[in-house]
């Protein structure tokens, strides 16, 4: 029997460690299958609804980390993962996406000679500056097997000299979780809620710290919100991060009647938000690849993605870090400019399968 502990510590992480969690459950007898939450996510709304809405069980281990600075946080996580590693011997880590508890697990345990396997690898923005952009390089860097969600991620790491035979192409963990719950998220009520119709309103999303961090850009940011409120009513679930920030600021959006600031949401209210709004604009990185599979018009305000799929194949825009460049696309859009798109490769719902049919023949 092996034993397998799958990591996940921010909201991001959690609807992509859904679906493996489930595809390991149809091999128990080969198995051990255990998740370690690392609390980098503590907060109800940004954790415990999507442990519950997901179907996954109350994590194996709990690290209790919690906010701090990069160093605070990624150094906490990795000496408390480490003591885990040590009692727990496990034949693998799966650590997902590129957030500072991907990093700091994967660290723990190449040192102590654990194998790891990295989901949603290769994606690269060039931009250092992003603290993900550093979590992903050094990630794929140290991890033993490479789960790749599209074609870029391919070229980058091959391009980055690394062995054909440490890398898969098996497709998109966050869509097999996107498809496999659009049934349900259309049964919630969120709608009704916020008194909004389908095609009637954009959903905003910020959080970045290069959006939310810089007063001057977050002010542009209420500025472009204001703005957006001309052409559909917005609503703006607000990140933690962008909340405190908001809070520091010393313009507050006016008071508007079209601009709906609300709590963050949970998984299947978000879901049937993004399905039914008229377009999205967003920083996030996981959304401009749900409203590609979804075929929404997605305004992406960031200097590049890593995910340039999105804008190759799906429907993403991406606008650069100017909210004036952003608000002309969002015009160009209501002038009828849409990009049609359509889903890319492998993302069929399946890939937790590939996923766990790989690393079980690894262990032949
Ligand atoms: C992290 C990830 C980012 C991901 C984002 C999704 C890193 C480097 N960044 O950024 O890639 O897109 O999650 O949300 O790992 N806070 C709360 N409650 C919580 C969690 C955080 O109030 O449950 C507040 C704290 O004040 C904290 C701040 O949000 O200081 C930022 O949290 P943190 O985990 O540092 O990074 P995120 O901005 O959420």
């Amino acid at each position: 029997m092996k034993k397998i502990i799958t990591v996940a510590g921010a909201r991001p992480n959690f609807m992509k460690i859904a679906p493996i969690y489930k595809a390991f459950s149809k091999h128990t007898d080969k198995v051990k299958h255990m998740i370690c939450h690392t609390g980098q996510h503590y907060d109800k709304k940004m954790s415990d609804v999507f442990f519950r809405q997901l179907e996954l069980p109350e994590p194996e281990f709990n690290l209790g980390i919690g906010s701090g600075s990069h160093a605070v946080q990624t150094a906490g996580i990795l000496v408390e993962f480490e003591k885990l590693l040590i009692s727990e011997r496990p034949d693998l880590i799966i650590v997902v996406g590129d957030v500072n508890s991907t990093i700091a697990c994967t660290l723990a345990a190449a040192k102590l000679g654990i194998r790891t396997a990295h989901v949603e690898s290769g994606l690269r923005s060039f931009d250092r500056a992003m603290p993900e952009e550093i979590n992903r390089l050094l990630t794929d860097s140290i991890s033993d097997m490479l789960f790749v969600t599209e074609p870029s991620g391919l070229q980058n790491l091959k391009n980055e000299g690394v062995p054909a035979e440490k890398i898969f192409f098996t497709g998109n963990v966050m869509i097999d979780s996107l498809a496999g719950f659009l049934d349900r998220a259309e049964n919630t009520t969120i709608m009704d809620e916020l008194k909004l119709k389908a095609g009637e309103y954009i959903l905003v999303t910020m959080h970045r710290p290069s959006n939310t961090d810089n007063p001057e850009q977050l002010r542009a940011i209420v500025e472009m919100i204001e703005n957006l409120a001309g052409f559909k009513e917005v609503v703006f679930p607000v990140h933690p991060r962008t909340k405190s920030a908001m809070e520091k600021l010393d313009k507050s959006l006016k008071q508007n009647n079209r601009i709906k600031l609300i709590e963050p949401l949970g998984y299947l209210d978000f879901l049937k938000l993004m399905k039914y709004c008229d377009l999205v604009v967003t920083d996030s990185g996981g959304i401009q690849e749900e409203t590609t599979y979804l075929g929404v018009q997605c305004v992406t305000l960031r200097k590049s993605t890593e995910r340039p799929v999105t804008v190759d194949v799906g429907t993403n825009h991406l606008a650069g870090d100017s909210t004036k460049t952003a608000l002309e696309i969002v015009s160009q859009i209501y002038k009828g400019n849409k990009k049609t798109g359509r889903i890319p490769e492998l993302w069929d719902g399946k890939a937790a399968e590939r996923i766990v049919e790989v690393i079980l023949k690894s262990f032949e």
